[in-house]
């Protein structure tokens, strides 16, 4: 949730325009508004908004600010409606602090009461702003900020610019990480801003602070710099008009990557005992996948949500594999709390709360994902799992995905038509196919704004075939695996209530249907990775048909930072 950026400069530079070029690279965390505050070291500029990054930087002309530090923030709200004012950065009684918020303050309503009795105006409404009044009352230097962090409670990672530009840094919960480049200091929510700067990140680690100015940059904490592989280019759009769209093409090459990792570990042993899988979203789809996979080799395995996994978890189990591309989603980690035993994370984020606190970290190495809708990162979550459950690199696995995505980036255009001014559908499978099933629906309900819900194709006949009448679409995912016959009879059902049928197969069925291919595998445990393709591809498509940004989906954001 909510992007940070922060810079440190020796001289003085077009700080502006550095800040607007990050927070483009923030945007996808948060966009229901965005704001600056830079300093040439005598006088502070404030300029925020409601709107996406590059609508309020021309408006409120971001790029003409020069100076010698700043920092910035891309909203995702969670206290105090969509405002101006509720935009960061928010300032103190004068225009000397300014501070930058990501994260819940508990007790915030307590700390305001304490100021606004020493006198302190509030401008917002959010739980942000007691922070930097809170830095104005004890001080803008480390003694001020160890006060300050020993009275807040609750998520934070902040940044608090002064008039003389430092940067006071903190820490809990929410991530921060840093980096020392030649001419200063930046400081983020998440590695992607840092790395035109440099590749070697720090993370703060939980309840640590740093201060930066100029060049220095003073930490006492526990942790070292990590150097994160994914190129600067890689968070760049290049061609494509989406990211979600780079990020379904990029999925062969992901996986190809992702296999060569892969090749140099040894999975051997790694599972034993009674294995939990965690996710949220997308990631308790792959965790389900896994779950499917372990429990057909043997294991005693079970998926849950994170956000109710306290409630039905029962004892603990010996292993957690914890899925999540960010891994930093608030119900994944509140999940592990009070968890002992050992923990397996699969992320994207090398950085990350959770692989910090995993024995064991399989990294997707599928570099930045920008598009809110998790595409690339679950099929390199499911090659994961695929992995360690099998012990085998399937060779031929991108060659397949590569012929799934060539096969119906046009022939989806078709569904795309069917399914525009529909406002509900559902999605159908059997087995494993519920895992796709499920996961081509969340796609569609998250960008393109269309009613969709998954149900196991058998599970149909029992309630939702009742809302089937002439045209209502209806999804099956029905590859030549062992469902293939009991999917047909449930197609049958449909069509002869009137449906709309749209099979996702590896030959068309007789029947009246609308077909979207998919190559042929051997193993059928590969299929979710190559059948959700043309799913992808389907929600993408349908998103940009109904007029929408599938990038920026609205409510939602990238990294689910809050319970
Ligand atoms: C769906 C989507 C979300 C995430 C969920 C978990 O397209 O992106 O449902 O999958 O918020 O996020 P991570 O994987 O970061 O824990």
């Amino acid at each position: 949730m909510c992007g940070i950026f922060g810079i440190t400069l020796e001289k003085r530079k077009p700080v502006g325009k550095l800040l607007t070029d990050a927070l483009k690279h923030l945007e996808y965390r948060g966009y229901d508004s965005v704001g600056i505050a830079v300093t040439d070291g005598k006088k502070s500029f404030l300029r925020k908004g409601v709107g996406f990054v590059s609508d309020v930087a021309l408006e409120k002309r971001f790029e003409e600010l020069d100076g010698i530090a700043g920092i910035g923030h891309t909203r995702w709200a969670t206290h105090g409606e969509v405002k101006e004012e509720n935009a960061h950065p928010h300032q103190g009684c004068r225009d000397v602090l300014f501070v930058v918020h990501n994260g819940i303050l508990e007790n915030y309503l307590e700390l305001r009461d304490f100021l606004i009795k020493r006198n302190h105006v509030f401008r917002s409404e959010t739980d942000s702003e007691v922070i930097v009044h809170l830095v104005e009352e004890f001080g803008a230097n480390e003694e001020g900020l160890k006060k300050v962090l020993s009275l807040l409670e609750g998520t934070y990672a902040f940044v608090v610019l002064t008039k003389d530009g430092t940067l006071l840094c903190a820490r809990k919960g929410s991530p921060l990480v840093v980096g020392k480049f030649e001419e200063g200091v930046v400081v983020a929510s998440d590695p992607i801003p840092i790395l035109p700067y440099t590749k070697k990140i720090l993370r703060l680690g939980e309840g640590e602070y740093c201060i930066a100015k100029g060049r220095k940059l003073l930490y006492r904490g526990s942790q070292q710099p990590k150097t994160v592989s994914w190129s600067e280019r890689s968070a760049e759009l290049g061609s494509f008009n989406h990211f979600m769209e780079k990020e379904i093409e990029e999925q062969p090459l992901v996986l190809k990557n992702l296999l060569a990792w892969l090749r140099d570990d040894s999975p051997d042993r790694i599972l034993h005992g009674r294995i939990h899988l965690i996710g949220a979203g997308t990631s308790y789809h792959a965790a389900l996948y896994g779950e499917y996979l372990l429990r057909k080799a043997g294991y005693d395995a079970r998926a849950f949500i994170a956000s109710e996994y306290t409630y039905w978890k029962g004892e603990d189990p010996d292993i957690v594999i914890a899925v999540s591309q960010s891994g930093e989603t608030t119900d994944v980690l509140e999940a592990l709390k009070d968890y002992e035993g050992e923990i397996i994370a699969i992320t994207n984020n090398p950085l990350s709360s959770l692989a910090s606190l995993s024995e064991r970290v399989f990294l997707l190495n599928a570099g930045p994902e920008l598009g809110v809708a998790a595409t690339k990162t679950y099929t390199a979550q499911l090659t994961v799992l695929y992995y360690l459950t099998t012990g085998r690199i399937p060779e031929n696995l991108p060659s397949l995905v590569y012929e799934s995505l060539i096969r119906n980036k046009e022939a989806v255009k078709g569904v795309v038509e069917v399914l525009k001014d529909r406002s509900s559908v559902y999605y159908l499978g059997r087995g494993l196919n519920v895992v796709t099933a499920k996961e081509g629906a969340l796609k569609i309900k998250e960008i393109a704004y269309i009613h969709a819900e998954a149900y196991p194709a058998g599970e149909s006949k029992h309630g939702p075939i009742a809302l089937v009448e002439n045209g209502f679409p209806v999804v099956f995912v029905m590859p030549k695996d062992e469902t293939y016959k009991d999917s047909l009879s449930n197609l049958e059902e449909m069509l002869a209530r009137g449906a709309k049928g749209i099979v996702v197969g590896n030959e068309p069925p007789e029947q009246p249907v609308m077909f979207l291919s998919i190559p042929y595998t051997k193993d059928p445990r590969l299929n979710p990775i190559i059948s959700v393709l043309p799913l992808q591809l389907l929600a993408y498509k349908l998103s940009v048909a109904r007029g929408y940004n599938p990038d920026r989906p609205r409510n939602l954001a990238k990294s689910v930072t809050v319970k």
